[in-house]
């Protein structure tokens, strides 16, 4: 009888310890963070084998400097996004019309869990462009975010220029944030964006290879500078951002827009919450990048847990007069139109409880 009851407790424990087991991920088993990894690990000789031959990649000398100053004169069919505006075809726009898609770079960090409590109580979704060296630092964090409905992208392990990277050094920073981002949620990243935008034909080239999506942003005007504070005054941030979301506004708005902003600091995501609210007052949507381009499917296959669900764009507060919001809840709008979750063991972050979600999650996740 003791003993059943001893063997009861200790699974009612292990059972609980599970629910609540942090992640814990080796770091010495990943290369030295915010430093471009060796390309002669096991690791990276058995992606690049894995991967193949590079050599149809464009012979497009390196750059120098973080980031690169432009070459002068521009070098030709480059396609350098930061120095001639060339997009290919990277995303530089929401697909949807009348959208902000939300992205945060350089994350995780220790200020994100604030914006992530901000985004849940709104209801917003969001992309959150992870850098590997921090995700292995929070791995707890990134799982969360999978957890509340945002979708992860990679941008890339230590941060750096890619124009300014061999090819070989290039798969080292995608792969090893991709297997980062696996050890902790399960999920094969798809889409990324390049570090200060930083990407030419040879990056592309090399990025398409290993089935990333670029997702650059819609130009100047949707920089926040967010980074930039508390040099850059909080008061100029908001302004300037301001005047963006005003023209856009004015414009036809057939497609949405990426804005730049970071979960890098107490002020990024401080300001975060004071520029969100200035486009929902102005009754702009607020989507992730699945959600912007209606991908159901916003992962690489080969990942160990199944597809998260994407729903469509919801507009998460209804404006009833300028400068006051109300939160609508789950009222939905049409655009864009995604699949539902092909796994029913998905946690479908909008229908189930928060203390739902975070169990289906321990239990796929652990
Ligand atoms: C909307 O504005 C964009 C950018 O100014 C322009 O390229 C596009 O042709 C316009 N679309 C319509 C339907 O007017
Ligand atoms: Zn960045």
């Amino acid at each position: 009888m003791v003993k059943f009851f001893a063997s009861s407790l200790t699974v009612l424990v292990l059972t609980l310890a599970a629910v609540q087991a942090q992640t814990t991920i080796d770091i010495s088993k990943y290369p030295t963070i915010n430093q471009i990894p060796p390309i002669n690990s096991p690791e990276v000789q058995a992606w690049l084998k894995e991967l193949g031959d590079l050599s149809g990649a464009p012979s497009i000398p390196l750059h120098k400097g973080e980031p690169p100053s432009c070459p002068n004169p521009p070098i030709p069919n480059e396609c350098y996004w930061t120095c001639d505006g060339c997009a290919a075809d990277d995303i530089t726009a929401c697909a949807a019309p009348n959208t902000w898609g939300l992205t945060f770079d350089d994350g995780p960090s220790t200020a994100t869990p604030t914006l992530l409590n901000y985004l849940k109580t709104n209801k917003h979704s969001a992309t959150f462009f992870l850098i590997g060296s921090n995700v292995i630092q929070y791995p707890d964090t990134v799982k969360r975010e999978v957890t509340e409905g945002h979708h992860l992208a990679s941008h890339t392990w230590s941060h750096h220029a890619l124009t300014t990277l061999s090819n070989e050094q290039i798969v080292a920073e995608m792969k090893w944030t991709e297997k980062a981002v696996m050890e902790a949620t399960g999920l094969r990243l798809k889409y990324m964006r390049p570090p200060y935008g930083d990407i030419n034909n040879r990056v592309r080239y090399v990025l398409k290879k290993l089935g990333y999506i670029p997702v650059d942003w819609t130009g100047d005007a949707f920089d926040t500078n967010d980074w930039q504070m508390p040099t850059m005054a909080e008061a100029k941030v908001i302004a300037t951002f301001t005047k963006s979301l005003d023209a856009y506004v004015a414009s036809n708005k057939t497609k949405g827009f990426y804005c730049l902003e970071h979960d890098l600091n107490d002020l990024t995501v401080g300001v975060a919450q004071k520029l969100i609210p200035l486009g929902t007052a102005r009754k702009i949507n607020i989507a992730s990048v699945a959600q912007c381009e209606g991908d159901a499917q916003p992962y690489q296959l080969g990942g160990t847990a199944p597809m998260p669900s994407v729903s469509g764009v919801t507009p998460s507060v209804t404006a009833t007069s300028a400068g006051s919001v109300t939160p609508t809840g789950s009222s939905t709008v049409g655009t864009p139109t995604v699949a539902k979750p092909n796994n029913a063991n998905v946690q479908s972050v909008g229908a189930l409880s928060v203390a739902a979600a975070a169990l289906a999650a321990a239990v796929i996740f652990a």
